[in-house]
Parts: structure tokens; sequence; C-alpha cells
């Protein structure tokens, strides 16, 4: 079990709970897609390496959006031992369906937290996790494309043709929605 400090907190003990369980979940990600990153760009993999670091950048910031929300209400977050992210893939569809695994995992972690909040009636917590809920749809939807795409390359040439254009095929939407053009 994970334990944070909850000396004058302002918040529900299972919601802080969740939250440093997710808080580490995050870090976890980074540290997975940084190996991610390391298996494409040593085989030339440029674009899914570059793709795979700015996913890694984000799974940081998103520990640190939980972070100041613990901060913020006096609970003191627990840091955990990061175990060691799986690095002995055999192709890039394994690469790509591991990515699509880990968003999936981590959907199921930020589900954990808002069931808490609501547990709790603790809507700040709630509110944070519209955030996370929103920012899962996008995870998903990337990561399951990527896995389609790579599929999809099936001959000679084509991995390499991906790997050129996979960072605008995975960024573009194919509607702008109203309000959301600078997203
Ligand atoms: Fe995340
Ligand atoms: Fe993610």
């Amino acid at each position: 079990m994970i334990c944070i400090t909850m000396h004058k907190a302002r918040i529900p003990e299972p919601v802080a709970e969740q939250l440093n369980r997710q808080f580490n979940q995050e870090i976890a990600a980074a540290h997975s897609y940084l190996a991610l990153s390391i298996w494409c760009d040593v085989r030339n993999l440029k674009g899914f390496g570059r793709y795979f670091v700015k996913q890694a950048g984000e799974e940081r910031l998103h520990a640190e959006r939980i972070l100041k929300h613990l901060t913020d209400r006096g609970a003191v977050a627990n840091v955990i031992a990061v175990p060691a992210p799986k690095q002995d893939f055999r192709t890039l569809l394994e690469i790509a369906q591991q990515a699509q695994a880990q968003e999936r995992a981590n959907t199921q972690g930020v589900q954990a937290v808002y069931e808490a909040a609501l547990g709790a009636k603790d809507y700040a917590a709630q509110v944070l996790m519209h955030w996370f809920i929103n920012e899962q749809v996008e995870e998903e939807d990337w990561s399951t494309e990527m896995v389609e795409r790579v599929q999809a390359a099936t001959c000679a040439g084509s991995v390499g043709d991906l790997d050129r254009h996979i960072e605008r095929y995975l960024e573009e939407e194919v509607r702008q929605v109203p309000g959301n053009a600078a997203v």
C-alpha cells in the first residue's frame, strides 16, 4: 500500500491514496516511454523515437499536475521506486501494442481515482480528474491508431515511410472542434 502523510491534509484519505498511486503510475509511464524511445532510436526509427520522448514528457507533466493537487490540499505525496520498464521487444508492432496497453492501464488508474472522488463526494478531485478522463480519450486514440498503422505497414520500405510521417499522422485531427483549435 502507498502511504501518504495526511497531517493537516484537506482531502479525504481514500482520494489522496488513489491520487498518490496515480501520481506514481504516471511517472512509471514516463519511464516506459523512455524505454520505447530508446528501442526506436537505435533502429533509426527517429519519428517513433521522438514521439515517445514527447509522451514521456507529457506523462511527467501529468504526475506534476496530480502532485500539485495533493500539495495544495496539504497531503505529502510518497514517491515510490519506479519499476524497470519492459525493454525486450522484437518488433515495432510490439512497441505500439505496449503503448496501447499502457494507455489502457492508465485509463483504469484514472477511473479508480474518479471512483474514490465520487465515493468521498470530493468535488475538487472530481474536477481534476475530468481533465485526465478527457486526456485518456486522446491517449487511447493515438495509441490505437499507432497499432493500426504499424499493422498496415506490411510491404518493404513501408515501416521507414511510416516512421517519417508518424508524428504528423498521430497529431492531425479529422476535424476541428470549435474552441479547441489551439489544443
Ligand atoms: Fe498520463
Ligand atoms: Fe499517456
